[in-house]
């Protein structure tokens, strides 16, 4: 519904650093922002504007909600791996005659001197491990549990949220809190944990790019899961802040 002087009301999917930075963006530009977030972690950085957490009940909820808070534009900021919200995007957006902007991140490409294992999915990252990994997982718990068969390798896991109940596994520990900013961080990490790879997805923006950097200083393997096939027409369609200042990354 566009208000005064030609506002817009903007639902931004989000649950990324990106989604942040559009959404200052389109604040400053005086439009009427609403973002959205799954709920996945227990304390989201809240985005500036106003914020809804949960799903919409699929693509037909996200047709019907954009229909009745008279939402001018939805901007799909999601994570380039979240692929059933993107999915829903374009059909809330055919069904209700809504425009849709979707933005992304360019992949990270290999740097000189950086040793990349490319995979399909975690199931190959997994198969991937020589006995003996001591393997940095940077996937999210959710995404993890095709690891457990490989008993003969150690897993540190990075976590948001703690754990309900401790680990009773030895073989596996968890690291609580969010990618460090700082590639000295993240190296002084993988040090301490006695890494010997590192197993993440090509997310592409700067947000997690600094485990890259450390793993490059340290001469560690990245096992790196490639986007969804279904995700890949958003690949090279960077729009936003989030990529301007790497675009490598
Ligand atoms: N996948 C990753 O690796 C990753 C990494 C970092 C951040 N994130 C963020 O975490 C969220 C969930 O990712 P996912 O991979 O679990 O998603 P997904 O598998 O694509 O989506 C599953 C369901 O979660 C709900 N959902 C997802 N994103 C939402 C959002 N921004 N706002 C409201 N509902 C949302 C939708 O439920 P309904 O069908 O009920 O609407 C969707 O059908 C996303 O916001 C994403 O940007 C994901």
């Amino acid at each position: 519904m566009s208000t005064d002087a030609g506002q817009k009301r903007i639902l931004i999917l989000g649950g990324t650093a990106q989604a942040l930075n559009i959404a200052r963006d389109e604040i400053a530009k005086g439009n009427d922002v609403i973002t959205a977030l799954a709920g996945r972690t227990e304390a989201p950085t809240l985005p500036p504007g106003r914020h809804r957490i949960g799903g919409f009940g699929g693509a037909k909820g996200l047709a019907r909600y954009l229909k009745e808070e008279g939402i001018d534009l939805l901007i799909d900021a999601t994570h380039p791996f979240a692929k059933t919200i993107s999915e829903n995007a374009v059909l809330a957006a055919q069904q209700s005659g809504i425009p849709l902007k979707t933005v992304t991140r360019a992949p990270w490409q290999a740097e000189q001197g950086e040793t990349w294992l490319k995979v399909a999915d975690e199931a190959a990252a997994a198969a991937l491990l020589p006995a003996g990994a001591r393997a940095f997982l940077a996937l999210g718990r959710q995404h993890v549990a095709l690891f457990r068969s490989r008993e003969d390798c150690h897993f540190i896991l990075r976590v948001v949220d703690p754990p309900i109940e401790p680990s009773t596994d030895s073989r596996w520990q968890w690291v609580i809190g969010k990618p460090a900013q700082a590639a000295d961080t993240e190296k002084a990490l993988f040090e301490a944990h006695g890494i010997t790879h590192l197993v993440c997805r090509n997310s592409g923006g700067t947000a997690g790019y600094a485990k890259l950097e450390a793993a490059r200083m340290l001469s560690l393997p990245v096992v790196m899961i490639e986007r969804p096939l279904s995700n890949s027409s958003r690949s090279g369609t960077a729009s936003v802040s989030d990529n301007a200042a790497k675009s490598k990354r």
